[in-house]
């Protein structure tokens, strides 16, 4: 067993000092409230250039946030890219809104105005500009559009934290962006989200809905953040070769199914089942949000160094695609391969014979998943990328510049390609 050398799928980025600052809230009684809070929201707001932050409890709680503070009558559509992470739509259809997908481009897994101007109709009240993968969607050229059919843009910034398009962070360009502090994103909090905007109204109102919101449980948000710390340990390469590799090989060795977390149909019914709603962001998550502050361009910028030289090195692949930087930004939060569907697993079990864990992705084309297939409006049997072509890989910096050429060997080898020498293609 390849027990040096291993890759695990993600590596949970957490920032120099966390454990300590975890300890120090615990002892000082600082978990649920707070200094960290109110710093945190006036200096992720600084960074961003917006006016206004205000923090909730996960990426999916800001979004509910965001949807209710932007106050859209009831029954409204909103446009959705139809391969997304399914629990957005999701809280827009809990709180009475209509989903609707509009088709994503096929390089970058993203929608523009081509795909979302057909989806408008006299009944659409808002857009979600998605940002899928750390790639920039044309945000420019979306809000555009939303403003001369007079529609709101909310922009999903969960994959997309510390994006510019121009010089210009994404989350500001639309009227809210919704970013997440989850364990598996570029800027993990101990879990935990927000929103972002400009605009005095929704501020207000979002102060409203956060007045009356509950803060979780202090034993809720201390047994995540330990869950959290734990989960960064055991993915730093070196402790993931010897604790959840040997795991991992066992299980793919007697055909066991390999600890993926809950998607599509099943991912719905979990989140129903926790009865979602606006809550607070905890003065710890802030107080890690402080040190990511620190790091996060660095971070991103480690990242994009990895995932070019991936591209690089694994030059041409037959029959197997490498995400594409299209314009603007890209930092790879995730590194998506596209293959065929009956390929997939090939490949990531012969990388995970060699040491290198990948994921399955958590995205989703949403018209085929129960709660969306129900409407009208996909019943013209529109289709998305399918979720089982995709792979994702691990880029980031906390990954060698070895490991990284290695990993790009491996895949080659698996296509029966010889290994790429500089300035082959
Ligand atoms: C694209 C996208 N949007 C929103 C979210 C929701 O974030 P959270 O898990 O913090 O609720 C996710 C989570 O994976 C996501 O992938």
């Amino acid at each position: 067993m390849a027990l040096m050398g291993t890759v695990p799928r993600r590596c949970v980025n957490l920032p120099p000092g966390s454990l300590r600052t975890l300890v120090s809230c615990v002892l000082g009684d600082k978990v649920q409230e707070g200094p960290d809070l109110e710093q945190f929201q006036e200096k992720f707001g600084e960074w961003l250039g917006v006016p206004y932050v205000f923090g909730a409890s996960a990426g999916r709680s800001a979004f509910q946030l965001a949807l209710e503070a932007l106050g859209l009558e009831k029954g409204k559509e909103i446009i959705f890219p139809i391969l997304t992470f399914p629990v957005m739509p999701m809280v827009a259809k809990i709180l009475g809104y209509e989903p609707v997908f509009c088709e994503v481009d096929p390089d970058t897994f993203n929608s523009g105005p081509e795909h979302i101007e057909s989806k408008i109709s006299d009944n659409t009240g808002a857009v979600l500009a998605t940002h899928l993968f750390g790639q920039p969607c044309p945000v420019r050229e979306l809000v555009a559009l939303a403003d001369e059919h007079n529609i709101r843009v909310l922009e999903d910034c969960a994959h997309a934290c510390g994006v510019r398009v121009d010089g210009q962070q994404v989350g500001t360009f639309g009227d809210i962006g919704i970013f997440s502090f989850a364990e598996g994103k570029n800027m993990p909090c101990f879990g935990g989200g927000a929103i972002a905007t400009a605009d005095d109204e929704i501020a207000q109102r979002a102060r409203e809905v956060l007045a009356k919101a509950p803060m979780p449980a202090k034993g809720a948000i201390t047994k995540e953040a330990v869950t959290i710390w734990a989960k960064w340990l055991l993915t730093r390469p070196s402790v993931f070769g010897m604790t959840a590799y040997p795991v991992l090989r066992l299980k793919l060795l007697s055909g066991k199914p390999l600890m993926d977390s809950a998607v599509g149909n099943e991912l719905l019914e979990e989140f129903i089942s926790t009865n979602p709603r606006v809550s607070r962001l905890s003065n710890l998550q802030a107080a890690i949000g402080l040190l990511q502050l620190k790091h996060i361009d660095s971070f991103n910028e480690g990242a994009k160094r990895n995932a070019r030289l991936l591209t690089e090195q694994l030059g041409e692949v037959e029959g197997l695609k490498a995400p594409r930087a299209l314009a603007g930004d890209h930092i790879y939060v995730y590194y998506p391969l596209t293959l065929a569907p009956d390929r997939r697993d090939d490949l990531r079990h012969y990388l995970l014979r060699h040491g290198i864990d990948s994921k399955t992705t958590d995205m989703a084309d949403c018209s085929a998943l129960k709660p969306f297939r129900e409407r009208e409006y996909t019943e013209d049997k529109q289709k998305g990328p399918s979720e089982a072509s995709i792979l994702e890989i691990c880029v980031y910096p906390v990954i060698s510049e070895n490991k990284i050429r290695r990993i790009a060997r491996v895949i080659r080898a698996w296509a029966g390609l010889p290994e790429k020498v500089n300035g082959e293609r």
